[in-house]
């Protein structure tokens, strides 16, 4: 999952757009981008869009129902788990138990559908309510379901009152740089993908390219992204480079060939078990991008 393509629910028109956008996931969004007068018809138009155009897409299809407290999430469920999506996305997730309640309900829906038990993915945003960023440790173990965790900075905004996300200088304030903090932290701790937010300035692509690398170097592994034309930077960004992909190679093959030690020295400098773990984790990286064997 490098990136992951917003695509309001309601228009069939970015519908069409979004499944030829090559993103590794399209987001079918029934939530924020969806005006509450159209909840019900976006529900129609997205499942039907999904179940007649899903062959024509190579992307994962993930829905983001409505969060737990609005009481919509079970019509959304009711309606979208029919055309089997691959995976959920829960908005406002307030702690690992919302995602508990959320693979509950998935496996009715599951059941009655006839849909392999526990088949479709849950990733909770996990930063959208003050008492999220605080909970990020409570993900681990919650469920086989979880398929990463990320994070999103306008409704946290609105959520503690602060006026801007972003100083002066363009970086995120200490809370924001906290929230995404915690993502990178609680999505380590519970063994799952950190995804990194959406830039939502969609002409600036320098920008967008700049926040995708410090992303990146930071244990990021994907970013959701909000505009087709964002979809090739994010995929670029995230796919690991030819040589960084050999350096990996190279330090798995010494370790193997002195047979697996602590500790080796390639070219004069020292690699350790954390730098094997590394090397392991980028090839992770690279084979599900398709660019290593
Ligand atoms: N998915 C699919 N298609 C999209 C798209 C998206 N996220 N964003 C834009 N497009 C389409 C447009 O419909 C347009 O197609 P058209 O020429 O056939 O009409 C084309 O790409 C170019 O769009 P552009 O004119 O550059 O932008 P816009 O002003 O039409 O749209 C937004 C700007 C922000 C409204 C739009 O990008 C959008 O809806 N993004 C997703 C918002 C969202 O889901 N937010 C929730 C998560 S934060
Ligand atoms: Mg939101």
């Amino acid at each position: 999952m490098r990136s992951l393509l917003f695509v309001p629910g309601d228009s069939e028109r970015k519908l069409e757009k979004g499944f030829g956008a090559g993103a590794d996931v399209v987001i079918v969004d029934l939530e924020d981008s969806v005006a509450a007068a159209n909840k019900v018809a976006a529900r129609a138009t997205a499942a039907d869009f999904i179940s007649s155009q899903r062959r024509q897409t190579g992307s994962a299809i993930y829905v983001r129902v409505n969060d737990l407290s609005t009481g919509l999430t079970d019509a959304d469920l009711a309606v979208l788990v029919p055309v089997k999506p691959d995976g959920i996305m829960l908005p406002k997730s307030n702690s690992g138990q919302d995602v508990q309640q959320l693979a509950a309900k998935l496996r009715v829906h599951e059941a009655e559908n006839g849909l392999q038990d526990g088949g479709i993915r849950v990733l909770p945003i996990i930063t959208e309510t003050a008492a999220g960023v605080l909970a990020a440790a409570s993900y681990a173990g919650t469920s086989a379901r979880l398929a990463g965790l990320t994070w999103g900075a306008e409704d946290l905004s609105a959520a503690i009152g602060a006026r801007s996300a972003r100083g002066g200088n363009g970086r995120y304030t200490d809370v924001f740089r906290l929230a995404r903090t915690m993502t990178i932290l609680g999505a380590a701790a519970a063994e799952v993908a950190a995804i990194d937010t959406v830039f939502p300035d969609f002409r600036d692509m320098a920008g967008l390219e700049a926040e995708c690398r410090e992303a990146e170097r930071d244990g990021f592994t994907g970013k959701m992204a909000i505009h087709p034309a964002q979809v090739p930077v994010i995929n670029a960004a995230f796919t690991p480079s030819a040589e960084a992909v050999e350096r990996s190679q190279a330090i798995v093959d010494a370790f193997a060939a002195a047979g697996n030690p602590g500790v080796v020295g390639i070219d004069g400098k020292m690699y350790d078990r954390p730098h094997l773990r590394l090397a392991e984790r980028l090839l992770a990286r690279a084979r599900a991008a398709g660019i290593s064997a």
